[in-house]
């Protein structure tokens, strides 16, 4: 897109932005159009709710129809160096021969279906041909542990879960059935599971329950009809970590979402067909959803899928993806980009990267010098960055620089950047009303810290907490309602601040989620699989500033019975390994630190505010006339080296 393209589209969005989410709905295939674009009523928001339309369709169908037919959809790198090329028309095949395997299994319109798989390219066949059929999917992140795995099962009341017998990481296989087979114990409502088969060990099947994805995809027929859905239907259920110790079911419907993703995958990465599309992030993770899957797929991009992780078996394997392949897009997280910093320049310099036109970040701020490092050694100064912020929430990307088309004396094919600003995510998207104010809801001063809400309904939006719809509200749109805002605006969790040129600075969240490595954590998730270990009765973990990580995990405990009595170095690992088990191992806590009592105010309510100064080794506790024993928080210091 020009720059004068860009302004312009900047300038009709802010005029009507009603009308101009409208135009970008209509680039998509619909089977009935709307006419109702938005119906607004706090805090539910419709999007061309009298429409219909099918997801898979958009994906796949409509390319197939094109001279895109043979593109390829998917190019898959497996950790173990083989790859496999997905064109539209065998995704297409494969897509209709998994609906129709499910259709047979007897999946609904409406059901859940868990989806318990590694980056391989069934992961995102099983996606779509849910979509094919109207039923809801829930993926589940490889990395999560039975328990979490049953909880986010059950609560959305799945009837089939598709999994692999093993998936590879690091050279290791991840036993994804092994630990399926333990999550279906307390999954009622699951009647299914197919099995892809990735690895070579055997796996048990249990009979009747279980059945193999070749087997049943030998006899299914690829030709299956598409669901004829409203736009509002449930398109998929995605657990996300809030402030209470229940992750929440955040749920997508199909118009809204896929229009918001296929605008900012165009917009954003400047999406052409002749790209390579190299999206790092996990299926299992909203990223992987919106650009690995349906925002590239919707406008019949190629993507790049990669299975395993960046330093297998060197710490070079990005870069040799990029080269091999030439990638020309690469999207990943500043988690990542920091480990490359320090792995050192010497593995991207042996590799040609000059395929690459465009860098972005996501998940979590970018520092200055992480992104400096990443414009320099891996953009070699020619890429622009699009540092990109939104959430699982929000469905796609809200605020972000947009690379513009070279004039002047550049050369063809050469991107310049809306803004450059290191450590910035920039301008609110073309259509997203975003604001940083104080708790009043009373504007901040440029510069000045405050809470950064959106103001106006978008169509990626979540519509609810999937099963708790008061959450949903308590939640979101709680902070400002319509009784003290006009309508009443979303709130983010995150903490902002707006420069004097309009740049909109992530500070990092407000409330008691933690961003470790661009994996959202919540607190109180954590301390609840603590407090389940028979030694633990009370636990507070909090974030400490990480160089690699952003935060790093930091547990204080009390134990039930005298800790004297007990080798804590020992179970300083156990806890750790307790909450690897319960949650998963992305959970674990860099540290477990003993303590006798907490410190609480008077209402009981622990003051993590003073943990974090503790770690910080900072000793301005503030106001702390609130405590309830003043004596704890000398011992919490002495107590630091167990
Ligand atoms: O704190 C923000 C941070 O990640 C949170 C959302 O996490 P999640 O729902 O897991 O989605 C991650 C991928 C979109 C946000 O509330 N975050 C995400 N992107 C950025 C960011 N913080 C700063 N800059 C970003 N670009």
């Amino acid at each position: 897109m020009t720059a004068a393209a860009y302004h312009a589209l900047r300038k009709s969005a802010d005029r009507d932005p009603v009308s101009f989410w409208a135009r970008q709905a209509r680039e998509l295939d619909w089977q009935a159009p709307f006419h109702a674009t938005l119906q607004w009523k706090y805090p539910h928001a419709r999007w061309f709710a009298d429409g219909y339309l099918n997801a898979s369709v958009n994906c796949v169908d409509r390319h197939v129809d094109s001279p895109r037919k043979h593109k390829a959809a998917i190019v898959w790198e497996g950790e173990t160096f083989e790859t496999r090329t997905i064109t539209y028309a065998q995704l297409h095949d494969q897509v209709c021969r998994f609906a129709n395997v499910l259709r047979n299994l007897g999946v609904k319109k409406g059901n859940v279906v868990g989806i318990y798989m590694g980056m391989v390219p069934e992961a995102a066949i099983a996606m779509l041909a849910c979509a094919r059929i109207g039923a809801t999917h829930n993926v589940v992140f490889g990395g999560f542990s039975a328990d979490a795995l049953a909880d986010r099962m059950s609560d959305s009341g799945a009837v089939v879960l598709v999994t692999q017998d093993v998936a590879y990481r690091r050279g290791k296989d991840v036993e994804l059935k092994v630990t399926a087979d333990k999550a279906a114990k307390r999954i009622p409502t699951l009647k299914h599971m197919v099995v892809f088969k990735r690895g070579t060990a055997s796996v048990k099947m249990k009979a009747k329950r279980d059945l193999w994805w070749h087997d049943v995809m030998a006899t299914a027929s690829p030709q299956a009809k598409a669901a004829k859905l409203p736009a509002e239907h449930p398109l998929f259920i995605l657990y996300t970590s809030g402030s209470t110790g229940k992750p929440k079911g955040i749920l997508h419907t199909t118009g809204g979402y896929l229009t918001h993703v296929s605008y900012t995958t165009k917009l954003v990465f400047d999406m052409q067909d002749t790209d390579l599309f190299f999206c790092t992030a996990d299926v299992g993770w909203i990223t992987g959803h919106s650009y690995v899957v349906y925002g590239p797929l919707s406008l019949g991009a190629t993507v790049m899928m990669y299975e395993g992780a960046p330093n297998h078996p060197q710490p070079d394997r990005f870069w040799d993806i990029i080269s091999r392949h030439r990638v020309t897009i690469l999207y990943t997280a500043p988690t990542a980009i920091r480990s490359f910093m320090r792995w050192g320049d010497e593995w991207p310099s042996k590799h040609d990267l000059s395929s690459l036109r465009l860098l972005g970040s996501v998940g979590e701020p970018i520092n200055p010098e992480a992104w400096r490092w990443y414009h320099r050694v891996i953009g070699n100064k020619r890429c622009p960055v699009v540092d990109t912020w939104w959430q699982t929430e929000t469905g796609g990307i809200m605020i972000s620089a947009v690379p513009l088309e070279g004039e002047g004396k550049q050369s063809k094919g050469t991107l310049t950047a809306s803004r450059q600003v290191p450590g910035a995510a920039t301008l609110p998207l073309p259509g997203i009303q975003a604001a940083v104010v104080t708790r009043n809801g009373k504007k901040c001063k440029a510069g000045e810290t405050g809470l950064l809400v959106i103001k106006h309904p978008w169509p990626g939006m979540l519509r609810t907490v999937y099963g708790d719809d008061a959450r949903y509200k308590a939640a979101y749109w709680s902070e400002f309602p319509p009784e003290n805002v006009p309508d009443g605006w979303y709130a983010t969790g995150d903490g902002a601040k707006i420069d004097a040129e309009g740049n909109v600075w992530i500070i990092g969240r407000v409330d008691d989620v933690v961003n470790v490595s661009g994996h959202r954590l919540g607190t109180a998730e954590i301390e609840s699989a603590l407090v389940s270990h028979p030694r633990v009765a009370e636990a507070a973990v909090i974030a400490r500033p990480d160089e690699i990580k952003g935060n790093a995990l930091v547990a204080f405990v009390t134990l039930k019975m005298g800790k004297n009595a007990t080798n804590l170095v020992k179970l300083k690992d156990d806890l750790r390994e307790h909450v690897g088990r319960e949650i998963g191992h992305i959970a674990k806590p860099d540290d477990v630190r003993f303590a006798e009592a907490l410190p609480k105010t008077r209402s009981g309510k622990i003051m993590r505010r003073l943990l974090r100064e503790l770690v910080k080794g900072g000793s301005g506790f503030g106001d702390i006339t609130t405590l309830e024993d003043f004596s704890v928080l000398e011992r919490l210091r002495s107590d630091d080296e167990v």
